[in-house]
């Protein structure tokens, strides 16, 4: 991981987003619009574990899959969004050594001068857990599926709703009962459910959170 670390050593502190849900809940539309409203970066943190994912399907063992893993692993991210590269990733962030490889990462992001909005399951628990705004974006399972699905047809997959709802179910059960890092609200998280919101309301309420918390 010392070659990820490296496109972050210039990093000194700013102004940090913490955005954690589980799959579909809206997650990467809301910390891409709220990156863009305020001009910070934007880390979405599944992608890392996407990426060992991917190299773990390939052959890989995980650790040094994520140990080793190099900002060319990132590039076309599109095509590490499929159910099955999905799938792989919540098997391997289980692995605490998996997990620990991708700190380091994350945190020197998190630092960036000029603010940083990370996405992911663990950000304002383990990850960040000084961010200045941290949002638990969440949906109802059905939701979540339905809007899965969509995002995989446009993409040219083949799949169903039965099918879509079952992988959601199962990746929900393990991020959140993992030991190491589960997906948990953190304590002085806003909780925001979008199950009834279009991505437009969703968007506006956490640009104004995250605007409130920077007047205060
Ligand atoms: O896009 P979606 O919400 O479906 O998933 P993702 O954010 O790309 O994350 C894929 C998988 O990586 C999740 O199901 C988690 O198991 C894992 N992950 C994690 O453990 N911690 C993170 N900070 C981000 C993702």
């Amino acid at each position: 991981m010392s070659r990820l670390i490296t496109v972050s050593q210039n990093a000194q502190s700013g102004f940090t987003v913490a955005i954690d849900g589980p799959a579909a809940a809206g997650k990467g539309a809301i910390s891409r619009a709220v990156a863009a409203h305020f001009g910070f970066a934007h880390l979405d943190t599944g992608l890392l574990y996407r990426a060992v994912g991917r190299r773990v399907l390939g052959g890989l063992d995980p650790v040094t899959a994520a140990q080793s893993l190099d900002p060319a692993d990132l590039v076309a991210p599109d095509s590490l969004r499929t159910a099955q590269i999905a799938e792989a990733a919540s098997r391997v962030a289980v692995i605490p050594e998996v997990r620990a490889a991708l700190v380091d990462f994350q945190r020197a992001f998190a630092r960036r001068l000029g603010g940083a909005v990370l996405d992911g399951r663990d950000i304002g628990t383990v990850i960040c857990p000084a961010a200045d705004v941290k949002l638990f974006v969440t949906a109802s399972p059905e939701v979540r599926a339905a809007r899965r699905l969509k995002e995989l047809c446009d993409n040219g997959f083949e799949t169903d709703f039965a099918t879509v709802l079952a992988d959601v179910r199962a990746r929900d059960a393990r991020d959140g009962g993992r030991a190491t890092a589960p997906m948990v609200p953190a304590e002085d998280a806003l909780m925001l459910d979008t199950s009834m919101m279009a991505v437009d309301e969703a968007v506006a309420a956490a640009i104004a959170a995250v605007a409130a918390r920077r007047a205060s």
